[in-house]
């Protein structure tokens, strides 16, 4: 049975939810689910914006057939390729042979990379930057955002409602949970760590695409964003915009400290946490730990973005750095982070060797500095390294 939701009297969304997805992209856990937004325009023409994931083809499909009540679909926009959001193209030419499918050149070349069927040129409205599709009484703008995620991302802006359909940006992880404005639901509390979760893990490797497209958004009049994934905003849009602007210049929301730490018998933990007790008695708010063995990755690269300094307790393993430490730092220059303040811990009963080794890796980082002196422990946390993290809790903060 059909559930859609109206957003204006002639705009509705046609998508659904997946709950039980174990994880998306194969990858990030998703506790709160996702949804798979799709928006129709029912104008003198009608419009779909993106398809769906396979998994919720079935009420996408009930879902469009409610809204266009017998009318025919006279447009399919492909904002990107990821089957996510295309899984369903196949299908929805087989119920609607006269769609016309608006793109751009790159994403007719992955539509072929993806589906064997081979689509006429004449059901192609190839779109490039600035170009528009007058529908009747909405005129749609089409900007391109490469990268934001995929190369062949474009962005389309409805001036006749200023309504902004973003792709993936603006995005996030959750499931609609019945309201569909952002402002219906406690979005601060609820949904913005899965929404920093999901910039930081899918597109923050892009900040300076993601820049390009804040510089495009801004020169609109945008009253309304309309995302792939999550909610869709009509109000304090700007909380948002400045949590991209944040999130892809690489600058923190935080003055504070994260300390991502793996411990093999509980030693480097302690140090970890006196560390924390000596950083909280002198004044330090909102200190967050994490065991990054226990811990996905994606919740902490997610912090490291948020977070002004980071400090790396890890054992020397293997000759290197402890195996989800060296995932975990690895998955961050894969991000690109920069524009941080690190400390090191380092721990070994022989050849100890890890401390180093973040070193190499952290000072790759653009504007990113080693702060104060890396704690060595043998084993474990004597007199003089507890001396040592006390000094060390002090030197942070002198940065801070
Ligand atoms: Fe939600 Fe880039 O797909």
């Amino acid at each position: 049975m059909y559930n859609t939701k109206r957003i204006t009297d002639d705009l509705h969304w046609v998508g659904a939810n997946d709950r039980r997805l174990m994880l998306f992209e194969g990858v990030y856990d998703v506790p709160l689910g996702v949804s798979y937004n799709s928006y129709i325009i029912l104008d003198d023409k009608t419009v779909l914006f993106d398809t769906v994931d396979k998994a919720v083809a079935h009420q996408f499909f009930e879902n469009i057939e409610h809204i266009l009540n017998s009318r025919n679909l006279d447009y399919l926009v492909i904002t990107h390729m990821e089957p996510d959001h295309c899984a369903e193209i196949g299908n929805l030419i087989k119920k609607y042979p006269n769609i016309k499918i608006v793109c751009n050149t790159k994403t007719q070349t992955m539509l072929e990379q993806f589906f064997d069927f081979k689509i006429g040129e004449d059901k192609f409205f190839i779109v490039k930057e600035g170009d528009h599709l007058e529908t009747g009484k909405h005129k749609l703008t089409f900007y391109m955002a490469p990268m934001v995620h995929w190369p062949e991302v474009m962005v389309a802006y409805d001036e006749t409602d200023k309504t902004l359909f973003s792709a993936d940006a603006f995005g996030s992880f959750g499931a609609i949970d019945g309201n569909i404005f952002a402002d219906e639901v406690d979005f601060n509390h609820r949904y913005m760590n899965e929404a920093r979760r999901y910039y930081t893990n899918i597109v923050g490797k892009y900040g300076q695409q993601v820049q390009m497209l804040l510089k495009k958004v801004q020169a609109l009049d945008v009253e309304m964003i309309c995302p792939l994934h999550g909610y869709v905003w009509r109000k304090d849009l700007n909380t948002f915009i400045d949590k991209y602007q944040k999130w892809s210049t690489y600058e923190p929301e935080i003055k504070s400290v994260l300390i991502p730490y793996t411990s093999v018998y509980g030693n480097t933990q302690n140090a970890a946490e006196i560390l924390a007790g000596e950083l909280a008695k002198l004044g330090v708010k909102n200190i967050k730990m994490y065991d990054a063995s226990v811990t996905h990755p994606s919740y902490i690269v997610s912090d490291v973005f948020k977070y002004s300094h980071i400090v790396f307790a890890t054992t020397t393993y293997n000759m290197g750095i402890f195996v989800n430490m060296e995932i975990l730092l690895n998955d961050l220059t894969a991000h690109n982070m920069q524009n941080r303040k690190v400390a090191i811990i380092e721990n070994g009963s022989w050849a100890i060797m890890a401390g180093n080794q973040i070193s190499e890796i952290v000072s790759k980082w653009k504007n990113t500095e080693i702060i104060g002196n890396k704690v060595t422990l043998k084993s474990s946390t004597k007199k003089t390294q507890r001396e040592e993290l006390e000094a060390l809790a002090k030197e942070i903060v002198m940065t801070m």
